[in-house]
């Protein structure tokens, strides 16, 4: 088995919007960025873009939904890069037709939308995490949202909302899981940013999006851990 001597990050959903900026910023800390995206050629395209940049970003196909695609992954870092040090699940949808709220938003859409936000992370934190445990160290950011708050509950968004509640929730009891060894698992809210997701409109760009998730991706020792982050402060669960 190959051990490399830097640390690696795996990010799902990196092809893109703020997984591919969360990419491009672990890779300027010194990373070795594993970029992973469910499309072979959007992710190829997206690691050709960062290594023309001269990052190390190597790409693997990933898609969150898969047992067997998770599976993969899990054995590929293993093997391949002997480690993983930090894993952003970044991959998320939002699919809720607007204005029909709670009542009118179908199981399907519910289902679908926990299948990625949700299950995505909870298999995702699954494979990779006892890897983490056999190396005594690792920093799991969870990208969430303001619209999965409790604290600021609604009803628009409804399937997404619950998704995000819903991963907030896997970010604590991962926390709780893995504690003893050096883990810290966190959720955190980009705000809303200019992507596909967020639309042209968003307040902010990827850069300031990411910049909360590469703060809990290189917490020192001892840093926080079953938090929900945004701009680097705690916000309410
Ligand atoms: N933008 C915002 O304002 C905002 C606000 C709060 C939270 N967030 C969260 O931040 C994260 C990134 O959002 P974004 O705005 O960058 O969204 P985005 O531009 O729509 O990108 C989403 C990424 O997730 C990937 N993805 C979706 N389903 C997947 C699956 N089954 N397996 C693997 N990858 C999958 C997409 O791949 P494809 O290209 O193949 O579709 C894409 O790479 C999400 O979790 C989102 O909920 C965003």
């Amino acid at each position: 088995m190959a051990v490399i001597d830097k640390r690696v990050a795996v990010v799902t959903g990196g092809n893109k919007g703020i997984g591919f900026e969360i990419c491009r910023q672990l890779a300027e800390r010194g990373l070795r960025v594993i970029l992973t995206s469910r499309d072979v050629a959007r992710g190829q395209a997206a690691r050709q873009k960062l290594s023309d940049e001269g990052a190390d970003v190597v790409y693997h196909r990933l898609d969150v939904n898969s047992d067997e695609s998770v599976g993969e992954l899990a054995h590929y870092v293993e093997a391949e890069q002997g480690r993983v040090d930090v894993l952003v699940n970044n991959a998320g949808i939002l699919i809720d037709e607007s204005g029909v709220g709670v009542l009118g938003t179908s199981l399907d859409i519910f289902r679908k939308t926990l299948e990625t936000n949700f299950f995505g992370a909870l298999r995702m934190c699954q494979a990779i995490a006892p890897i983490m445990q056999r190396g005594h160290y690792g920093r799991i950011v969870n990208l969430s949202s303001g619209l999965g708050q409790l604290d600021e509950m609604g009803d628009g968004t409804a399937a997404y909302r619950s998704s995000k509640t819903a991963l907030n929730a896997l970010t604590r009891m991962v926390s709780t899981a893995v504690s003893g060894d050096d883990i810290l698992v966190n959720s955190m809210c980009p705000g809303w940013v200019r992507t596909d997701m967020g639309g042209p409109n968003a307040a902010r760009g990827v850069e300031t999006g990411a910049e909360t998730a590469i703060w809990l991706a290189m917490l020192p020792h001892g840093g926080p851990s079953g938090g929900f982050f945004r701009d680097k402060a705690p916000i309410p669960w």
